[in-house]
């Protein structure tokens, strides 16, 4: 889409967009907003080599509240010129990717991803593969998009139009993740997860939008239909 060249979904549009990723207002803003909300969920290191496994890090935007929680921070991603940027922000990167990660069984004390399982063709595939990655107890945080016409209609109709919604045609909404078939697929794999919905505080995005914040915090919402977020263990 980008340029007439990319596809949807093409990951080689986060390397040409490396400049948003730690732009307060860009086009990665609401990202900064889902890190903080992350980071409310994970617990504070238990031991100063506890490791967080950050799976498609992009620019590294967990960093800040990764390291005041006291992890060492791994980050995988398939692109570089973000992985690069997430090292200036104290993460270990390793590129690879999220479907056959290059790292042992059981290495994390945590494993979060965030927004990628609506970017990836099997996203139970992930799902296992952050399971792998768990040792047993260890926490699960992700977050995504849910497969409804609601979020099709509000993440690709209506926000690739709207100046600070997400940049146009990095979403495949082909790819928006069947809930059922992810708890289902979570029981199988040895993972407690509950789903919540989150959305972005109106009034503090119209105070962002004007300029008067600098971030926005995530609420809470019963419907999981557009943003959902999954807290869980591994079993
Ligand atoms: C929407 S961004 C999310 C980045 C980060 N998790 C965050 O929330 O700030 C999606 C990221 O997934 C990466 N990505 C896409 N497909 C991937 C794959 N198969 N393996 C690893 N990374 C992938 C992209 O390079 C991009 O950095």
């Amino acid at each position: 889409m980008i340029a007439g060249r990319l596809v949807r979904n093409d990951p080689a549009q986060y390397d040409l967009l490396v400049d948003e990723w730690w732009r307060p207002a860009g086009g990665f803003a609401a990202l900064h907003w889902l890190a903080a909300s992350r980071a409310e969920h994970i617990p504070p290191a238990a031991s100063p080599d506890a490791v967080l496994v950050d799976l498609a890090c992009g620019g590294g935007l967990m960093a800040p509240h990764v390291a005041r929680l006291g992890y060492r921070h791994v980050g995988v991603d398939l692109g570089l010129p973000g992985l690069l940027l997430a090292r200036e922000h104290g993460v270990l990167p390793v590129q690879g990717s999220v479907l056959g990660v290059p790292l042992a069984d059981g290495c994390a004390d945590v494993v979060v991803a965030g927004e990628i399982l609506e970017h990836v063709e099997d996203d139970v595939a992930v799902l296992a593969e952050c399971a792998r990655l768990l040792r047993p107890g260890g926490t699960l945080v992700i977050d995504a998009l849910a497969d409804t016409w609601l979020s099709r209609f509000v993440m690709v109709t209506v926000l690739e139009h709207v100046s600070g919604g997400a940049p146009p045609g990095l979403h495949d909404p082909a790819l928006f993740v069947d809930r059922q078939r992810l708890l289902a697929a979570a029981d199988r794999l040895g993972l407690d997860l509950r789903l919540v919905g989150l959305w972005p505080s109106m009034r503090e995005a119209v105070a962002w939008r004007l300029g008067r914040r600098e971030t926005v915090r995530m609420r809470p919402l019963r419907s999981t239909a557009v943003v959902f977020a999954g807290y869980g263990r591994k079993r």
